[in-house]
């Protein structure tokens, strides 16, 4: 995407690089300007394996949803959603049960700006630009786009975590208690496990000029983000090891065949009745 101002949708400043489009740059899309292809450009200097992390990451939301899908959740809410790309949310959960519900919710206004336009003929999939720090505003959004928290819904949570700093416990907390049994939850987190701390430090910094920053969380930590829920099997692992199968008619982007640095950890749990 060009920076010329007549195509830049309202309220997004190019200059500042932003999560979501850099995370564009790295799965191959357009919709980035100047400065995320810059940070995303130098993330893959030093961590050549950046677009394989993103790609091995969306194969995981479609695997976690596809699992939803098929044990019959209909309802559908993807924080941090991302810029629209092929084979989204809303077309695996749609293409199996046409009638499931999708509200895609992103603090980046250009998923919004382009979300509408590709949705304009999908009554039920639905853009909000909201930030997740906000769960009250997040659960009005949804209910005005007609999720019922009395029925299960599929949280899907999928590498934006990372963006929050601090301890997201009551956060998490807040949303798990909203969620009716039966609900489904579906998180990947980036961890500096396994990596050698400097190598780290300087993975996170490619995100400093973002306006939230990069913040790794330790395996345990990630794993207690889904509180008492049931965690499924294989448990909190590398996206890539999640339920690795392939799933028919579920095209994996990725090469999920060998480990990438910064690692991304992967889980999905059940709301079972206490
Ligand atoms: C790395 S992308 C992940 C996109 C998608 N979930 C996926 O995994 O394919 C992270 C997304 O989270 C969004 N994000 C970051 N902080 C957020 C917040 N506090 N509230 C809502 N969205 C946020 C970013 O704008 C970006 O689109």
């Amino acid at each position: 995407m060009t920076d010329d101002a007549a195509t830049v949708p309202a309220g997004i400043d190019t200059t500042v690089p932003h999560p979501a489009r850099i995370y564009d740059f790295f799965l191959g899309g357009k919709d980035n300007f100047a400065s995320d292809r810059q940070a995303a450009e130098a993330a893959i200097a030093g961590f050549p394996d950046a677009p394989l992390v993103a790609r091995q990451n969306r194969d995981f939301m479609r695997r976690a949803a596809a699992a939803m899908v098929k044990e019959g959740i209909r309802q559908f809410i993807d924080l941090g959603s991302g810029l629209p790309t092929n084979d989204n949310l809303h077309q695996i959960t749609q293409r199996t049960a046409p009638d499931s519900r999708v509200v895609y919710i992103d603090n980046d206004p250009i998923v919004l700006a382009h979300g509408s336009a590709l949705l304009a003929d999908n009554k039920t999939t639905t853009v909000v630009t909201a930030d997740l720090r906000d769960p009250q505003g997040v659960f009005d959004a949804c209910e005005a786009a007609g999720i019922d928290f009395e029925q299960p819904v599929g949280l899907l949570m999928i590498a934006v975590l990372h963006f929050v700093p601090g301890d997201v416990s009551g956060l998490m907390h807040t949303y798990r208690s909203r969620l009716a049994t039966g609900s489904w939850l579906a998180l990947s987190h980036v961890t500096a496990d396994g990596m050698d701390p400097e190598r780290a430090e300087q993975a996170a910094g490619t995100y400093a000029r973002t306006p939230s920053g990069l913040h790794y969380r330790t395996p345990e930590e990630i794993q207690a983000l889904f509180g008492d829920s049931h965690l499924l099997e294989p448990g909190v692992v590398a996206t890539r090891l999640w339920r690795p199968e392939a799933v028919e008619g579920l095209p994996q982007i990725g090469d999920n065949s060998r480990p990438t640095y910064p690692m991304v950890l992967a889980g999905v749990s059940r709301f079972d009745a206490a």
